[in-house]
């Protein structure tokens, strides 16, 4: 069977960007709090006129062209976010339509900070199984609208920011590329990291109660989800590196979902892995959920941590629960 690989990457980041002392203005809390609790020093917000479907396919572009092939070879887009433009129709045909993409299948991913991982593991699928042969895998998240940023909503607003992601995959070599991915969930965590607004469970769907309540702000069981990721990311890791006979002292390079730097050094230590081999980039841009992977690959590669031949592992955490890892031969 052939193999899957990234052919190409892309990011877009906002322009703006929002330090801990500019949150401090608007809520009780402190730069020396969130830097000490999560690692974050700052965070993108995007400008009002732009959605995600504009940073999914600014991404997507610069991913296109360095994979080396256009628009018109995408055979499948995947789009995974948790923070859609619309409620329905998905990102994934906006982008279709952006991008000026042939009339293929569009699906969207919600998975939630696991989502480009969901993501990838389709498109392997896709391609091993040799239906498609170049498939785009996007992650874009618009956080900073949907935020309490009062004091009641600090736990969750100073992490989260915006940010996307994209990849372009295509046929590999057999042992090369994608050696394995591995989804997750379980689901009667749902509530623990969720937004109970707007949702069909309430009837009507949404009102101006919900709104007043805060119900459409994101709820966290902080310390719940901590205790959870700590220990789901080295599991579904060691799970990748079992299933190809490998150790944690074969891989390069492990690129986590930025979900906060104590539980970044807290897979490290699980794996005793050294400072260098797991990436963090959270200090810039905080939590941007299925956007975080793909724009910590691009910067990776971007900066040469990345060569032929490298064992790579990519790692998910969050909402759902949902948890999935990647391996990859470069
Ligand atoms: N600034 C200042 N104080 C804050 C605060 C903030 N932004 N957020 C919460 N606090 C306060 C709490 O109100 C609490 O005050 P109290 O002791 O007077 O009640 C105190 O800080 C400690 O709160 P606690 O929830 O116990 O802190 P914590 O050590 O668990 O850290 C998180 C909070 C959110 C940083 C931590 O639980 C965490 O990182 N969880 C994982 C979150 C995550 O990664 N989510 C994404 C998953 S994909």
């Amino acid at each position: 069977m052939r193999g899957a690989r990234v052919l190409g990457t892309g990011r877009e980041l906002p322009n703006r960007v929002v330090t801990n002392d500019e949150l401090s203005r608007l809520m009780d809390t402190s730069d020396e709090w969130i830097v000490q609790r999560t690692g974050i020093r700052e965070r993108r917000y995007a400008d009002p006129s732009i959605g995600n479907c504009h940073m999914g396919a600014a991404a997507s572009r610069k991913a296109l062209e360095k994979a080396g092939i256009t628009a018109n070879d995408i055979d499948l887009v995947i789009f995974a976010t948790l923070s859609p433009d619309m409620f329905f129709p998905g990102d994934g045909v906006l982008i279709q339509e952006m991008l000026g993409l042939r009339t293929v299948g569009a699906i969207d991913v919600r998975n939630q900070c696991s989502g480009f991982i969901y993501g990838l593991s389709m498109a392997e699928a896709y391609i091993k199984g040799g239906f498609y042969d170049y498939i785009l895998v996007v992650g874009s998240e618009i956080h900073s609208r949907g935020l309490d940023f009062s004091t009641t909503g600090r736990d969750v607003s100073v992490i989260f920011g915006d940010g996307a992601g994209a990849a372009v995959l295509g046929p590999a070599e057999p042992g090369k590329g994608i050696l394995s991915t591995h989804i997750h969930s379980e689901g009667k965590y749902a509530k623990e990291l969720c937004a109970q607004a707007p949702g069909f469970f309430n009837d009507p769907w949404i009102t101006s109660e919900m709104i007043e309540q805060g119900k459409t702000y994101p709820k966290m069981n902080g310390k719940y989800v901590f205790a959870h990721a700590v220990r789901r990311f080295p599991e579904v890791i060691m799970e990748s590196l079992a299933r190809n006979k490998f150790g944690p002292s074969d891989l390069s390079l492990v690129i986590p979902h930025q979900a906060n730097e104590r539980i970044t050094q807290a897979v490290r230590e699980a794996l005793k892995l050294p400072k260098e081999k797991i990436y963090s980039n959270i200090e810039l841009y905080g939590n941007t959920t299925a956007a975080s992977i793909p724009i910590a690959l691009d910067e990776c590669l971007e900066q040469g941590k990345i060569r032929d031949g490298d064992l790579v592992c990519l790692a998910a955490f969050g909402s759902g629960f949902t948890w999935a890892s990647a391996l990859v031969c470069w």
